[in-house]
């Protein structure tokens, strides 16, 4: 089967920064993967890359085997990869249920069809009693479901998710990463990207990529992956030896 998405040997540069430096990465539809680094290591770099606010200097990026690497995010948007930002930018004077009928307008100029395919996504993300709710003002962990909902909305076959749990408490992100572990019901693969928060990691991903100032240093299930000393000692540091044991 073709993979869903291939990053091959993908670099790219600012200036004289390398902020991903030959990165390949293939992964199956259904499938959630995660990639973890420090700040800077690039994984936000990377989700740019995907969904087309960046082109590689060098690889190739194949999305269900269409080379994507020079399209334009509308257009990559318009192929079914769908994108939440690390920082939350939904349209604040609307409504959550607005904001949501917005990424169903991508493939429906129907309004009611619209707002029942935002409904039933703010349902899935236990949020429909803010439906009527402004989105100025909500608080961070309904912005940051807002903005899956948006994406699923759009009906995406791969939805990259940059930071996703960053700033909530740990049962807000616990909560939420029960619900990013349904995401393939919706029909999407999941890439996420954390800095830190291996408990929501290792909870949800089928398989975590390790980020080192732009390289890949390590892939494996999220067991492995923590076990592996480059990763304990560059990334994690000794409180996390404990996940391993
Ligand atoms: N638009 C840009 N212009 C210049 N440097 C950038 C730009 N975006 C990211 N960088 C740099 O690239 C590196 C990787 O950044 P980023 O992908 O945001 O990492 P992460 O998301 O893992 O924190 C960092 O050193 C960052 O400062
Ligand atoms: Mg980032």
């Amino acid at each position: 089967m073709t993979p869903v998405l291939e990053m091959q040997n993908v670099t790219k540069c600012f200036g004289g920064l390398r902020a991903v430096k030959g990165v390949s990465l293939e992964m199956n539809a259904g499938e959630i993967l995660f990639i973890i680094g420090p700040n800077g290591a690039g994984k936000t770099t990377v989700f740019n890359l995907i969904s087309g606010f960046l082109h590689p200097d060098e690889g190739v990026i194949l999305f269900q085997g269409k080379n994507i690497s020079r399209m334009a995010p509308h257009r990559a948007a318009r192929l079914g990869i769908g994108r939440t930002f690390q920082i939350v930018k939904p349209l604040p004077s609307l409504t959550v249920l607005q904001n949501v009928m917005l990424g169903a307008f991508m493939h429906t100029g129907n309004l009611s069809h619209a707002e029942s395919e935002a409904a039933k996504i703010l349902d899935f993300l236990q949020m429909s009693h803010l439906s009527k709710f402004s989105a100025r003002g909500l608080p961070l962990a309904a912005l940051k479901r807002l903005e899956i909902a948006r994406a699923l909305a759009t009906k995406p076959k791969l939805i990259l998710l940059d930071e996703v749990v960053s700033g909530l408490t740990t049962s807000e992100a616990l909560a939420l990463a029960e619900l990013v572990k349904r995401l393939p019901e919706w029909g999407v693969s999941v890439v996420g990207g954390v800095e830190h928060v291996m408990q929501v990691v290792m909870k949800i991903a089928d398989r975590v990529i390790v980020l080192d100032y732009g390289a890949k240093i390590a892939e494996g299930s999220p067991a492995e992956v923590v076990k592996l000393p480059v990763v304990v000692e560059a990334y994690l540091g000794p409180k996390y030896k404990e996940l391993t044991q």
